[in-house]
């Protein structure tokens, strides 16, 4: 039988609450698909920083090498300052594993509230894929005279051919993937022609401003393109980006775009689906070793109450899951959820109509 080993960071606030059932979910689609899982957790988090002062011990990062994925639940402590565990933790993960895709579906699941009027699963179903390992997140820039009336601060938005190329064949063999009939998660498209998608990879730049970052990024989109005839392509500025995403979401089968503008994007199409309790994402490796993650923080005021919604953090199961080769299991973990969704009141903390602990139990039965 075949074991996956993956490192467990349940991380602060309802972290470990959403984690359990998380991994409540994961083992039951492990029985149900015949695999193991040999599961290692790890404190890193808040409370381990004001504990020991160090935000990961000297070797985590290699030790994490030794995994096939790792899941996280969230980061974030009000004792400490914004941007240690942030910077310490999950960006230095991303960076030094070089999970150089971001990858996050905006999914509307059925009886889900979305705050766009009209709008059903048929309509906001696309995958953003933020690049990851670039842009102005590399550190690029400094102050000089700081502390002056003259001081100048500079943090510059840096690629590399080599980083744009990589994301975008990501993409578009992602577009691929999703419209292929021998594709398990392809039955669980909201109705596709309904929406009537082909796959599409849409290009969010910014190439009337940023004249040498897009005109890289542009240059290599349709270069790439090329090894994808069947694949539509498509570009839109990132201001209009986020017009067509509330207007138009059904517009959108896979955007690509960089880091930042995927980091705020990303935000909103978490919010067209429902909000922070149902998305997901995994910061992936396609090589190497990659990390899942429900999108939303720790909300440490709700820690200990069993309010807050699971079906983020066991939809990053589901995405792990893929990565992981166990495209079945990973449809299952999605079907699971659609199941449940209809059966709670909210997605909202304290008014889902279950506990969290509820949740998993109706996904994992579901599964
Ligand atoms: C995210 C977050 C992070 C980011 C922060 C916490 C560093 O906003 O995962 O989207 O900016 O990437
Ligand atoms: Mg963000």
């Amino acid at each position: 039988m075949k074991t996956h080993k993956l490192a467990i960071i349940p991380g602060d606030g309802t972290g470990p609450e959403v984690m359990a059932e998380g991994l409540k979910v994961l083992k039951a689609a492990a029985n149900k698909f015949g695999f193991k899982l040999d599961l290692h957790s790890y404190d890193f988090g808040g409370d381990r920083y004001l504990r020991t002062g160090e935000v990961l011990p000297a070797s985590a990062v290699d030790e994490m090498r030794k995994f096939q994925a790792i899941y996280l639940g969230a980061i974030g402590h009000p004792g400490v300052k914004p941007g240690i565990l942030e910077k310490g933790i999950l960006l230095r993960m991303r960076f030094e594993l070089d999970q150089y895709i971001n990858l996050r579906p905006v999914k509307l699941l059925p009886n889900v509230e979305t705050p766009l009027a009209n709008k059903k699963p048929a309509d906001i179903d696309y995958v953003v894929v933020r690049e990851n390992s670039g842009g102005a997140y590399t550190g690029h820039g400094g102050i000089t005279m700081k502390g002056t009336p003259y001081e100048v601060a500079t943090q510059e938005m840096v690629y590399s051919r080599h980083q744009v190329e990589r994301c975008l064949r990501y993409s578009f063999e992602l577009a691929r993937r999703r419209h292929s009939k021998d594709n398990p998660w392809r039955g669980l498209k909201a109705d596709e022609k309904a929406a009537g998608k082909t796959a599409q990879v849409t290009l969010c730049g910014k190439t009337n401003v940023l004249t040498f970052v897009f005109d890289l990024w542009e240059r290599a989109f349709y270069e790439v393109a090329k090894d994808f005839p069947e694949v539509k392509t498509d570009y839109c500025h990132v201001d209009a980006t986020t017009m067509w995403m509330i207007k138009n979401p059904e517009w959108f089968d896979v955007i690509v775009t960089e880091n930042m503008f995927g980091d705020i994007i990303t935000d909103l199409g978490a919010m067209t689906q429902g909000g922070m309790g149902v998305a997901a994402g995994g910061n992936i490796n396609p090589q190497g070793v990659s990390m899942f993650e429900p999108i939303g923080g720790s909300a440490p005021k709700y820690t200990g109450m069993g309010v807050i919604n699971p079906i983020a953090t066991i939809l990053a199961g589901g995405l792990l899951l893929d990565e992981l080769g166990e495209a079945k299991a990973a449809a299952a973990v999605e079907a699971a959820v659609t199941a449940t969704t209809p059966k709670m009141k909210s997605q909202a903390a304290g008014r889902m109509g279950f506990s969290t602990a509820e949740i998993g139990d109706l996904v994992a039965s579901a599964i």
